[in-house]
């Protein structure tokens, strides 16, 4: 090499590293900016990319230009600014955001649009509020009613899951923003959530708890994915070898990073060398008692710096969460083509209001009292019933809480629509949680009332008499042991009395019509005495206009649910084995349903014997419900009606026409349900294996077709460890809820 040359190369290869802002730009393939980036930093630098500097950021290379990444909760809006190193807000002027409805609703349109709508609209808001990544959306399992954080996931379908995940990963992601899907895996209780060990069937884990995050990442293309407190083989999830290497990297292809839930990284060893790329929260004593400032003693600081110091471990595995974290930050913060986003706009309302009232369940409307027709010249007396007509909902409820620009009430909707042509009056009915605080931010209401349970009876009762209509509007709330992370319901009745109100108004009052503000099912024993039920979720800012919009029928409801309701907690498969079960014994849960969850278990009514079989040297036992469901998994009415007709089966396309043959426009969700006839296997009666959402005006019919995959009709061989669909015959059910099948075809798979 000739003199001028060789002194270049030198130049390069020694002096560059150390100099500023030279990197490929950014236009080349981002595999080779990682390895430019990569190939420049110092190995302090390159510790601390890999652990949190603040509550929600972690540090870019200052010195090289790279910024670090900002996240946010997640997952139904942007969280307010937090101090730097507090969960407290920072009392910022300029955070607050549109909420958006919580998952449960999301989930509860059964309309995908509806996911890539909300997607895009959160991802805007983030994008303008300069966040990177977006700690959501949940996808865990509703394996009990009791879970406090189910109104943060997507129901207990592993396909609707699957199904409603990816749009809003996409929708997000567009932004350049990524989303972080979580709680990875098997959080299905917020109940010692800390240090639970889950142990199930292979068949379980890979048929009903990993299919909705497989397609986040996969489908979705989710840039990164957040570990779960729990643990699973007895090593926690946000450094599981299993988890991270075996099923997101090996079988999964997944290139996205892997972020420990705040302070769910528990050993420094294991954050090492399975798979974890990225550490938030962590504590400095585990969890029960944190350091200000201790980002230094996180596992993957100081403590990692000094192992590879010491040479007790090399530096392979560091290079490899770096090159992760360096993937999230050029596809994100350093993303030339990101967005600029918009924050709080009118068309933020728009998608709020329009998802809200998509999701929206109506479960029951004897006599047709809904929807509720105003004519000036009646002006019917219109009593509103119950806290939750007035509680605002976004303050509360754990990480989700958020800091809405405005919430509009149920009873301010019902107000506002009704104007001058109803009377509304309100009475409170009881006193369930008064605060209205997280974190420092506060909803500014007050909602103390010293009145006796039986004070405010009296006065509901009495109002309710003489009343033409009385909307109840109840359910949960989000406070500690209701719809809360860090704590799960401890029954499965409404809280607050409210079954004895709302009886005591059904005796003296026949229209009644109930609204569950809630992400939960619950006991409802009055539901026959009622003339209307309505489940409307925490819908975030435009709840009141939602549910006005469905009271009064300018919105037809379509929403169908996404997990069954069950008469009693009794009638849920997790509780039927004692504490072993739920919430475990020991420090282990053992989920003894196996894959009977929801309606795969309700399916099973009529079935005479228990169902008994062995999978991987565990014995299971599968007693038959004793009852029907309240409500099946899959159902919603609607102010008009369907019918179905025409169901064909034409090589491996089905084929059904549905026709409107009410009196207004609507909308029906078409479920397609398989079932295997003969399995090697003891599989449920029937899945959920394709369901189209289709608007029909008044008398309109459309054809809804699907297209029958082996993937539709295999069950995952534990043994073998891979999906299989055996040959023989199925059964293809088109239905309209999980209980309402219309026709049922044989179909012949053939390999
Ligand atoms: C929750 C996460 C959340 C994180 C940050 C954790 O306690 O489990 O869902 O994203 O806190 O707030």
């Amino acid at each position: 090499m000739k003199k001028p040359l060789f002194f270049l190369f030198i130049l390069s290869v020694v002096c560059l590293p150390m100099m500023g802002q030279v990197y490929l730009d950014a236009s080349a393939p981002i595999e080779d900016r990682i390895e430019d980036a990569l190939s420049r930093m110092t190995l302090q630098e390159k510790i601390a990319v890999i652990h949190a500097q603040s509550k929600f950021s972690s540090p870019g290379v200052a010195r090289l230009g790279i910024p670090g990444i900002w996240c946010t909760d997640g997952p139904h809006g942007i969280r307010p600014e937090v101090l730097w190193d507090e969960w407290n807000q920072a009392g910022w002027t300029n955070d607050s955001c549109i909420a958006f409805p919580a998952l449960t609703c999301l989930a509860a349109t059964w309309n995908t649009d509806m996911s890539y709508l909300y997607g895009v609209s959160i991802g805007e808001e983030a994008r303008y509020r300069n966040k990177d990544v977006l700690l959501g959306p949940g996808v865990n399992i509703y394996r009990t009613p009791l879970n406090g954080r189910n109104f943060e996931y997507m129901g207990e379908d592993p396909y609707l899951a699957s199904k409603m995940v990816v749009p809003y990963v996409k929708g997000v992601q567009e932004q350049g923003v990524a989303t972080c899907v979580k709680h990875y895996a098997l959080n299905n209780q917020e109940v010692d959530r800390h240090w639970v060990n889950v142990n199930l069937s292979d068949r379980a884990l890979y048929e009903i708890y990993l299919p909705a995050f497989r397609a986040a990442m996969q489908e979705g293309g989710s840039w990164s994915i957040m570990g779960a407190y729990n643990l699973y083989k007895g090593q926690y999830a946000c450094h599981n070898s299993i988890l991270l290497q075996d099923i997101l990297r090996k079988e999964w292809g997944s290139d996205a990073a892997v972020i420990s839930d705040w302070g769910g990284t528990m050993n420094t060893d294991q954050a090492i060398t399975n798979g974890l790329d990225l550490e938030f929260g962590t504590w400095t004593d585990g969890l029960s008692d944190g350091a200000s400032s201790a980002y230094d003693i996180y596992h993957l600081a100081m403590p990692y710096l000094k192992k590879i110091q010491s040479g007790e471990v090399g530096t392979k595995e560091l290079d490899e969460k770096v090159r992760n974290v360096l993937r999230l930050i050029f596809r994100t913060s350093m993303n030339p083509n990101k967005a600029f986003g918009a924050m709080c706009s009118e068309a933020h309302s728009a998608a709020a209001r329009k998802i809200a009232g998509e999701g929206i369940v109506l479960l029951r409307n004897a006599n047709s009292t809904l929807p509720i027709e105003l004519k000036a010249s009646e002006r019917p007396t219109i009593l509103v019933v119950g806290e939750n007509a007035i509680k605002m909902m976004t303050v509360g409820g754990g990480s989700s809480s958020l800091k809405a620009k405005y919430e509009i009430s149920p009873l301010q909707g019902i107000q506002e629509r009704a104007g001058d042509m109803a009377n509304v009056q309100y009475v409170r009915g009881y006193v369930g949680d008064v605060g209205g605080e997280y974190n420092g931010v506060t909803t500014g209401q007050s909602l103390q009332d010293d009145r006796t349970p039986e004070q405010l009876t009296a006065e509901a009762v009495e109002a309710a008499k003489k009343a033409d209509y009385v909307i109840f509007v109840g359910g949960m709330n989000k406070a500690h042991n209701q719809d809360c992370e860090d704590g799960d319901r401890l029954h499965y009745e409404l809280p607050y009395a409210q079954d004895q109100l709302i009886s005591a108004l059904a005796a003296v009052n026949n229209r009644v019509i109930f609204v569950s503000i809630s992400g939960n099912a619950h006991g409802m024993p009055w539901s026959q005495d009622v003339e209307a039920i309505l489940q409307a979720w925490y819908s975030g800012s435009e709840t009141g206009h939602a549910v006005a919009d469905v009271i009064f029928g300018d919105v037809n409801p379509s929403g169908k649910l996404p997990y069954t309701i069950q008469a009693t907690l009794a009638d849920y498969p997790a509780h039927q084995y004692g504490e072993i079960a739920y919430p475990g014994v020991e420090k282990q849960v053992h989920y003894l349903e196996d894959i009977f969850v929801g309606y795969r278990y309700a399916d099973l009514y009529g079935t005479r014997r228990p169902i008994k079989y062995e999978s991987q040297g565990v014995q299971y036992v599968i007693n038959p419900p004793k009852r029907k469901p309240t409500y099946p998994f899959g159902f919603g009415l609607s102010y008009t009606t369907f019918a179905y007709s025409e169901a064909t089966l034409n090589g491996n396309q089905i084929t059904v026409s549905v026709t409107n043959t009410g009196s207004r426009a609507g909308q029906e969700v078409v479920q397609l349900y398989v079932s295997d006839s003969k399995a090697s296997v003891v599989r449920p009666k029937k899945e959920l294996k394709g369901f189209c959402k289709v608007a029909l005006q008044s008398g309109e019919t459309k054809q809804v077709s699907f297209t029958i995959t082996p993937d539709m009709l295999s069950f995952f061989d534990a043994d073998a460890h891979q999906w299989v669909a055996e040959e023989g015959q199925f059964m293809m059910h088109i239905a309209s809820s999980s209980a309402d099948i219309y026709a049922s075809l044989p179909y012949n798979y053939k390999k």
